[in-house]
C-alpha cells in the first residue's frame, strides 16, 4: 500500500517489475530497480532493449501494462500531474520549435511548464549562460549545431527545476567535443543536486558517468551494479592479451593453465585469456611457451574495459535464452 508522496521517501525511482507490451511484443520485461537521490542511474543497453519504452514509462509518456513505478514516492499510474513538477525529459527527438530562437523556444517552454510570469527572464538567462549559449541568445533553433541544438533541448527540460532529469541517449550523433561538453554539462548538473537517469548504448559513456548502471538487453535488467562492481562480475579483473608463433589452440589454454576464467581466440589468433588470478595464469602460460618450444610475439596485461564487460554479460544472457522467440 502506498500513500501520496510518502513511499519511499529516501529514493527518486522505484520500479517494480515494471513491464511493457506492444500489442503481444513484450518489450520490457517486469523489470526492478531504484535510483537514489542525486545520483547518476545508467541505463545501458543495445539497439531495442528497451530504454526509451522504460523512460516513456516512467514519464507518463506511455501506459505501464504491468508493475508499478514511484517517483520521489508518488505512484505514476496515479499521481502522474505532481510527478510532472519533479521531472524533465529530454528524448532523442526535441520538441523544440525550429524557427524560434533559444530565448523564445525556452520563454515558451517557461511558460508551458507555469514558472511565474516574473522568474521567466531571469530563469532562461541563468540557462543559457549555464549551457554556454548566451551569445546563441537570438539564433534560431533551426540554426544551430547538432552538439548545440542538444543543450538547448537540456536546457529546456530544466526550465521549472525538476529534481530528477531523463537524457535519452543524450549524446548520440554527436562528435567527440559535442560529447565531452554534454558530458560536463550532466556532470555539473548532478553537483547541482539533480538526479540523473541516462540511457545510453554507449558503453564509455556509462562507465564515465555513472554512479550505478543497470544493463538492459532484450527487456530484461541482465546486471546491476557500480562500473567497478560490473566489471569484477565478468572477469575477475584482467585480461591477458597473447600472441605466439607457432598459433596454439584454445584448449592448450584452458587445460593447463591455472587462475583463468575464459580463453577467446581474435581473428589474428591474439589469445584473450580473462583471469582472476594474473601470478597463476603468467607462470601456466610461460610453462606452455617454454615445453612447446613457442616464439613470444606478443604479450600484454590490461584490466577489463568497459567493451569486455558489456559483451560478456550479453552474451551470457543471449546463450542462456537459446532459441526461443518469446521472452
Ligand atoms: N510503439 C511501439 N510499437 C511496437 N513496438 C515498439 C514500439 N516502440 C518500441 N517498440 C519495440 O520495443 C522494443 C524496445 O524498443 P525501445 O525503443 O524501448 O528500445 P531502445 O533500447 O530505446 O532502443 P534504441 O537504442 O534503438 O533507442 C524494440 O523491439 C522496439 O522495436
Ligand atoms: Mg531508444
Amino acid at each position: 500500500m502506498s500513500l501520496p508522496g510518502c513511499y519511499p521517501l529516501h529514493d527518486a525511482i522505484i520500479a517494480e517489475k515494471l513491464t511493457k507490451y506492444y500489442g503481444d511484443f513484450l518489450a520490457v520485461d517486469h523489470i526492478s530497480f531504484q535510483v537514489r537521490k542525486s545520483e547518476i542511474y545508467g541505463f545501458l543497453g543495445p539497439n531495442g532493449a528497451g530504454k526509451t519504452t522504460t523512460v516513456r514509462m516512467l514519464c507518463g509518456l506511455t501506459r505501464i501494462s504491468e508493475g508499478k513505478a514511484y517517483i520521489y514516492g508518488y505512484d505514476i499510474n496515479r499521481e502522474l500531474v505532481a510527478i510532472k513538477k519533479l521531472i524533465g525529459v529530454v528524448q532523442d527527438i526535441s520538441n523544440l520549435y525550429m524557427e524560434l530562437s533559444c530565448y523564445d523556444n525556452l520563454m515558451f517552454c517557461a511558460e508551458m511548464y507555469g514558472v511565474p510570469r516574473h522568474q521567466r527572464k531571469e530563469r532562461v538567462m541563468d540557462l543559457l549562460r549555464f549551457f554556454g549559449l548566451e551569445d546563441k541568445k537570438h539564433v534560431k533553433f533551426k540554426e544551430l549545431s547538432k552538439g548545440l541544438k542538444r543543450r538547448l533541448a537540456i536546457a529546456a527540460a530544466l526550465v521549472h527545476k525538476p529534481k530528477l532529469l531523463f537524457l535519452d541517449e543524450p549524446t548520440i550523433g554527436l562528435d567527440v567535443k559535442s560529447k565531452r561538453q554534454i558530458w560536463n554539462l550532466i556532470c555539473k548538473l548532478n553537483e547541482k543536486g539533480i538526479t540523473i537517469f541516462l540511457t545510453t548504448h554507449n558503453i564509455y559513456e556509462a562507465f564515465r558517468l555513472c554512479d550505478r548502471i543497470a544493463i538492459i538487453n532484450r527487456g530484461k535488467i541482465i546486471a546491476e551494479g557500480t562500473p567497478t562492481e560490473l566489471r569484477k562480475k565478468v572477469s575477475g579483473n584482467k585480461i591477458i592479451e597473447l600472441q605466439v608463433s607457432p598459433p596454439i589452440k584454445k584448449s592448450t589454454i584452458l587445460d593447463n593453465v591455472d587462475g583463468i576464467i575464459d580463453v577467446n581466440i581474435g581473428r589474428d589468433n591474439t589469445i584473450y585469456i580473462t583471469i582472476n588470478d594474473a601470478i597463476a595464469a603468467l607462470e601456466g602460460i610461460l610453462e606452455i611457451v617454454k615445453k612447446l618450444s613457442l616464439e613470444i610475439v606478443m604479450l600484454n596485461l590490461r584490466g577489463a574495459d568497459a567493451e569486455d564487460v558489456f559483451i560478456r554479460l550479453i552474451d551470457g544472457t543471449e546463450k542462456n535464452i537459446g532459441s526461443s522467440t518469446r521472452r
